[in-house]
């Protein structure tokens, strides 16, 4: 099928600001398209990139007491759950504490949502699963109309690709919403050795760098663009001030881009980046910092042994 030169004019309009301000950048949202979702799905399983695993292991290993810290009949509310692959464990643990189990999974594919379904009816047959196929990123009102007690969880360190600014202001918005009682699960990702840090941005086998340039193929489709992924190279750095990862896909020529859709014409120079991501990690000081700004009381902390990456539980 033909895809019409105009594409939604809010992306539009942050997809032609982004790459005509200097340093030029493009929304990550952009990089989530079935080929871009696959791509984030191989990265989860690359041994340099620990964030998931660590992640599956601290929820393995601590989601009973995970289950006796939040209140009786909980809903569980999953924001951004893609395929739920590791919230079953989570699932079955609240499951042995209360007969009558709810799980809303949140995500913008409808395709992640079928299989968060399928997953879960699999794995914890006594669930009641009420998918919601809803972009959270445009408001998050819709928690409101879910009854009772809830455990909002936001999961994989995705709150690392906020500005300090736009993570409280995400954090509050949650809470407002929520209940007094409510609980927030949030997973985030530590600040360590950027030995550690930067080939989980820059795996061996590419698979990143594939991830990152996928972005500019998602581009080239939605707005008739004419990047070449073989004229761009995937940088990661390590920003040690601000405490973030930060992605890049920088020119290797002197070259011009059209962007057909939003009349563009892009001079790039050699060597020229573009910024698609900020991925920050946390300490004791920005997590306290942040929890406090957004109005939560944090209860608890789990870590795995290395102190690599975190899971918090937070009340409002
Ligand atoms: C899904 C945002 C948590 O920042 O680690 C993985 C995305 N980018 N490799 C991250 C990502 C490059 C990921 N989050």
């Amino acid at each position: 099928m033909l895809r019409e030169l105009t594409a939604p004019s809010g992306l539009a309009a942050e997809v032609e600001e982004g790459l005509i301000k200097l340093p030029r950048s493009l929304p990550c949202k952009l990089f989530y398209d079935g080929a871009g979702s696959a791509l984030f799905e191989r990265i989860t399983t690359l041994p340099e990139y620990y964030l998931t695993r660590l992640e599956h292991q601290i929820l393995r290993e601590r989601s009973s007491e995970i289950a006796e810290t939040v209140d009786e009949n909980v809903t569980l509310v999953e924001l951004g759950a893609g395929t739920a692959a590791k919230t079953c464990t989570l699932l079955s643990a609240v499951a042995v504490r209360q007969k009558d189990v709810r799980y809303v999974p949140v995500d913008i594919s409808k395709a992640s949502l079928d299989e968060a379904r399928a997953r879960v009816s699999r794995q914890c047959p006594t669930v009641c699963v009420q998918p919601a196929a809803i972009d959270f990123m445009e408001g998050l009102e819709f928690l409101r109309e879910i009854p009772g007690r809830k455990l909002i969880a936001y999961l994989g360190s995705s709150i690392g690709n906020f500005d300090p600014e736009a993570r409280v202001g995400f954090l509050r918005e949650i809470r407002e919403e929520a209940a007094p009682g409510d609980c927030l699960l949030l997973g985030t990702d530590l600040a360590k050795d950027p030995d550690v840090l930067l080939p989980a941005y820059n795996d061996s086998r590419g698979v990143t760098a594939e991830f990152n340039k996928n972005i500019l193929r998602h581009v080239n489709l939605e707005f008739s663009a004419d990047f070449d992924l073989a004229r761009f190279h995937h940088v990661a750095i390590w920003n040690a001030e601000e405490l973030k990862i930060e992605m890049y896909l920088e020119s290797t020529c002197a070259q011009t881009v059209n962007v057909r859709a939003l009349h563009l014409v892009l001079p790039l120079a050699q060597g020229e980046r573009i910024h698609t991501e900020n991925s920050f990690k946390f300490t004791q000081p920005t997590l306290s910092a942040m929890f406090i700004a957004a109005g939560f009381l944090l209860d608890r902390t789990w870590t795995d042994q290395k102190r690599w990456y975190a899971v918090h539980l937070a009340r409002v």
